[in-house]
């Protein structure tokens, strides 16, 4: 309701200012305790997650409000991406809100205010309950992008309940090559050497612009490396048809008109993985049904950004809710029997 009434005002606002404000507010709210396990509770990784959804990476980029993030109903919630040096970015603007297509096109680049302040944050609220993920990303100026993942691996790992590797950002040159089969065994064996002996799940968050050998590569290392799950997936360099004003920006475009590639990607991975590794939906879910759809074709969790950004804060209570309805519908007792029965 209060969404309903601020939206007018923050939409008059530039799309990163509008961002700032919400952050802010966030900052200011009453605290409440992340959602208690409901009928869709389910255990991934080894982590219990008090139900599927969860808010994508790039929302709360630098750990500001992961637990006013949980508050809002989410299960869990990732900050980051998180390089390990301060970095500003591209120029702006570098966000854009495509709103007659319920999309978002971003060129962010990473901007971040580095390791250092996202891990003192996170020690202040290391006894704080609720499943926080850390998404790790490279300096675009790094000589040795490797080290990086591994120098975030090791300092990350004590305090959060996963990380994930970002290979798949659109914005910084260079990065999505990381994908490829030789780069990525370097990458993953080296991340997997710096976490220390019981550390957190790693989980690999994957382009949706890949060929199918590509994802027969990733399927496999990913299997064989012992990874906790793969993230499907992250903004698209492709152009849907759009209807908006900025559809030309340059950058990743995320939001309803990914919805259905994400999809197909999903289902991409379940094939190549035959259900062997846990698989994370994130692309265009804006209701408890993409939710569902994308839960019956093998994801075990969700993740959404864009469509919070046109429905506010509520989304994820009202997803929540109407997911158990949902799940009781299809005659299913426990979310895991609903994983991938389509
Ligand atoms: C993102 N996303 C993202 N992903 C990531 O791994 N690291 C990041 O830093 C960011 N940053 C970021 C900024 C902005 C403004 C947006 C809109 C998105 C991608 C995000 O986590 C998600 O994968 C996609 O946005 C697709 O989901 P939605 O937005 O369609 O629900």
């Amino acid at each position: 309701m209060l969404f309903r009434l601020a939206r007018p005002a923050l939409f008059a606002f530039d799309p990163e200012t509008a961002h700032r404000t919400t952050i802010a507010a966030l900052g200011f709210a009453p605290r409440k305790a992340p959602p208690a396990p409901g009928p869709l509770a389910s255990e991934v990784a080894g982590l219990r997650f008090p139900n599927p959804l969860g808010m994508a990476a790039g929302f709360d980029k630098d750990g500001e409000v992961p637990d006013a993030v949980l508050g809002l109903g989410f299960g869990f919630v990732e900050i980051g991406s998180i390089t390990p040096l301060p970095q500003a970015g591209n120029p702006r603007p570098r966000l854009f809100r495509l709103a007659q297509d319920r999309a978002v096109i971003n060129r962010m680049g990473f901007n971040n205010g580095g390791g250092d302040a996202a891990e003192a944050r996170l020690r202040k609220r290391a006894s704080r309950p609720g499943i926080v993920g850390v998404n790790i990303g490279a300096n675009k100026d790094s000589a040795d992008r490797v080290a990086d993942y591994a120098l975030l691996t090791r300092r990350f790992a004590p305090l959060a309940s996963y990380l994930t590797v970002n290979i798949s950002s659109p914005n910084t040159p260079g990065l999505r090559a990381l994908q490829d089969e030789a780069a990525l065994v370097a990458l993953l064996d080296a991340v997997l050497d710096a976490r220390p002996a019981v550390g957190p799940p790693v989980f690999l968050k994957v382009a949706p612009d890949l060929e199918s050998a590509d994802i027969d590569a990733i399927a496999r290392i990913a299997l064989n490396r012992g990874l906790g799950a793969l993230i499907v997936s992250n903004t698209t360099i492709s152009r849907p048809p759009l209807a908006s004003r900025d559809a030309g920006e340059t950058g990743g475009l995320s939001g309803a008109p990914l919805r259905d590639l994400a999809q197909r990607r999903l289902r991409d991975f379940r094939k190549a993985t035959g259900g062997g590794i846990p698989l994370i939906g994130v692309g265009g879910i804006g209701s408890a049904e993409d939710a569902w759809a994308r839960i019956r074709a093998g994801a075990s969790l969700v993740q959404l950004y864009s469509a919070m950004v046109y429905d506010g804060p509520g989304l994820a209570r009202r997803i929540v809710r109407d997911l158990e309805k949902l799940m009781r519908r299809d005659g299913f007792t426990t979310l895991a029997e609903a994983v991938g029965s389509e």
